[in-house]
């Protein structure tokens, strides 16, 4: 015989809230004499609700937890990277395989688009530059990972507070998925005759497209391959250029919508459909990421298309196979407070030989020598994560940029001169030869003689037989920049994010040990204490 027995209470609290057992019950039997129960229709309340009522913040489940993320470092090869994160949700295994730069090019941070593509809500996958193959394929295996685990296992439907920023679109010229259009004013040469280097100061007019842009912001734009690269790589395919395809040719394709550098493994994975025997066995071993012929990192489209010769893929499958040709940032080098309506970039032109090809970096050398003043160029203002001048204007900064890396620096000293702020700069600038590689060098000169610049150090490497850098520099003048730093300066690091921003870094913790008087762990504690108080910030790449 059945008793006739209530239904059992529904549980208001979920089992994953972050309560203790004598908290839940407590809240549920709260719960439930606030409200009517009959079994039907009542809803748990969310955890984050349910630890408002009680005064505390949600608990972080685990997944949640990426343990102080010691991977975000982008001087760690990925495969530490990725031993950090091990035994870790995807989630942080998918931002571990990022580049750790935070350069913005993807759109997001690492950390927003890890999660982004772990919520599913970014579906392109190879958005990472300076990670390059080496990321895109850990995040193509990382997503199908994801893609093949239990449900279970997945993550849930993103509830819309949760859910990661999405690389935001907005108003034209705020996203790299929403371009504007700017004019090409002019460019004007850096180095003077005798430098190995040419660099270019180049103008753009937003006054047409009204963009607005802060100093520490970055300028995107989206370049065009060379033609003559675009009609070897028609020659080279076999295909007449005007081959339709989707409402315009081959050729327009090549020239605006695909990238022509590293062949993609898609690429050499379509020459394995279409080949046979040995050929086809190489092929498949580059797609893989295996160097069959110790000639993988050379291999551009074209350099592939010649190492597979008489290989007739169908134009359209060719194009598939290839990567979306990707904007390029620069570090906004101008003040808006003096440029109005305008933005002023410092661009490094990129060329080098391999075999008897010359390569050409595709956005520098398209804004070096192929667009011409009155160009027009899809464009856009990616804003700084964490990169700009401390808000309170007495405030001293200290800024570390070489070569081109003194961009954001002549945009941080016209803004501190526009602004007419009290607090001391200091530049360190360093390149090759002094006589030859000073940019801005009247302009840097003339702000120190209004007292603009407080004080301006340099550094030339290729001046004498010893190489001089900014952080040698910094050592000599240490006891004075440890001083700055007990006055509270803000330390800034634009440049090579290779070699360069760990150099200074370094640089920095040996000052904090000489002139702080503290031993080599709490120098190292007190620069990234300067860190995480943004006191010392970086836009590398
Ligand atoms: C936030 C941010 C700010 C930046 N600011 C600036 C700036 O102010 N000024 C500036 O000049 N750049 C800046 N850059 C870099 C810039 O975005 C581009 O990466 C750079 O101009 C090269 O782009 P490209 O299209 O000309 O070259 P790409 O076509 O992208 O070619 C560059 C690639 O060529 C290869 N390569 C280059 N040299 C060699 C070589 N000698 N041998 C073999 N391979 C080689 C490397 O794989 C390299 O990645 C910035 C980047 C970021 C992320
Ligand atoms: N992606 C590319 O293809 C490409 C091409 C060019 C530049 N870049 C990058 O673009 C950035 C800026 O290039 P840039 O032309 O402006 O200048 P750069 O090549 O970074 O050189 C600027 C100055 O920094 C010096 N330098 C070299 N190694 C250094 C170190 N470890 N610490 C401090 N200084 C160091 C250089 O000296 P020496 O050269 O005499 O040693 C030079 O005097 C860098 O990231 C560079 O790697 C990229």
């Amino acid at each position: 015989m059945t008793q006739n027995l209530p239904p059992p209470i529904p549980s208001l609290v979920p089992e994953s809230a972050p309560f203790s057992e004598e908290q839940r019950v407590w809240l549920n039997g709260f719960f439930a004499g606030l409200i009517s129960l009959d079994g039907f229709g009542v809803t748990s309340i969310s955890n984050a609700q349910a630890a408002a009522l009680i005064g505390g913040a949600p608990a972080q489940a685990p997944e949640d937890d990426d343990g102080g993320a010691p991977w975000h470092d982008q001087t760690l090869p990925l495969a530490e990277r990725m031993k950090m994160a091990d035994g870790k949700p995807v989630r942080w295994r998918l931002m571990a395989a990022m580049a750790q730069q935070d350069c913005g090019q993807c759109g997001y941070d690492c950390k927003n688009y890890s999660k982004a593509i772990f919520d599913g809500k970014e579906e392109r996958l190879n958005l990472c530059v300076p990670g390059g193959k080496e990321t895109a394929r850990m995040v193509k295996a990382l997503h199908d990972e994801l893609k093949s685990a239990p449900a279970a296992a997945k993550p849930a439907a993103p509830q819309p507070a949760e859910a990661a920023p999405a690389a935001p679109v907005g108003a034209p010229g705020c996203s790299r998925d929403n371009p504007a259009t700017a004019t090409l004013l002019s460019r004007k040469l850096l180095n003077r005759p005798g430098s190995e280097k040419e660099t270019w100061h180049i103008e753009f007019d937003l006054s047409a497209c009204g963009l607005d842009y802060a100093v520490g912001d970055a300028f995107g734009l989206f370049p065009t391959n060379d033609p003559a690269l675009v009609e070897a790589v028609i020659k080279a395919l076999g295909a007449p250029g005007d081959f339709p395809m989707g409402g315009r040719t081959l050729r327009a394709v090549l020239h605006d919508g695909v990238s022509l550098s590293p062949a993609p493994d898609m690429l050499f994975q379509l020459f394995s459909y279409i080949t046979g025997g040995e050929r086809r066995k190489k092929a498949r071993a580059l797609s893989v990421g295996e160097d069959p012929d110790g000639d993988a990192t050379t291999l551009d489209v074209l350099a592939a298309l010649e190492k597979f010769p008489g290989i007739r893929p169908d134009p359209e499958a060719f194009i598939e196979a290839l990567d979306p040709l990707q904007p390029r940032l620069y570090s906004i080098s101008s003040s808006p407070k003096v440029h109005q309506g305008r933005v002023t970039l410092t661009v490094d032109t990129v060329r080098y030989d391999i075999g008897k090809r010359r390569r050409l970096g595709v956005c520098s050398t398209c804004l070096a020598e192929r667009l011409v003043p009155g160009a027009e160029v899809k464009v856009y203002v990616q804003k700084a994560h964490a990169f700009g001048l401390p808000a309170d204007a007495n405030v001293p900064v200290i800024m570390i940029g070489p070569g081109t890396g003194v961009a954001p620096f002549r945009a941080f000293l016209q803004e501190r001169q526009a602004r007419k702020a009290p607090g001391r700069n200091w530049l360190f600038f360093g390149h090759q030869r002094s006589n030859c590689d000073f940019f801005y060098e009247d302009e840097f000169k003339e702000m120190k003689a209004s007292g603009v610049l407080t004080r301006l150090t340099l550094a030339w490497s290729r001046d004498s037989g010893e190489k001089i850098y900014v952080q040698d520099r910094m050592r000599e003048v240490g006891r004075d920049l440890w001083a700055w730093l007990a006055d509270g300066a803000h330390v800034y690091v634009c440049g090579d994010a290779k070699r360069m921003a760990k150099d200074v870094e370094v640089a920095l913790v040996d000052i904090a040990a000489q002139h702080g008087a503290r031993n080599a762990e709490e120098a190292r504690a007190f620069v990234a204490e300067l860190k995480k108080k943004g006191r010392y910030q970086q836009d590398v790449y």
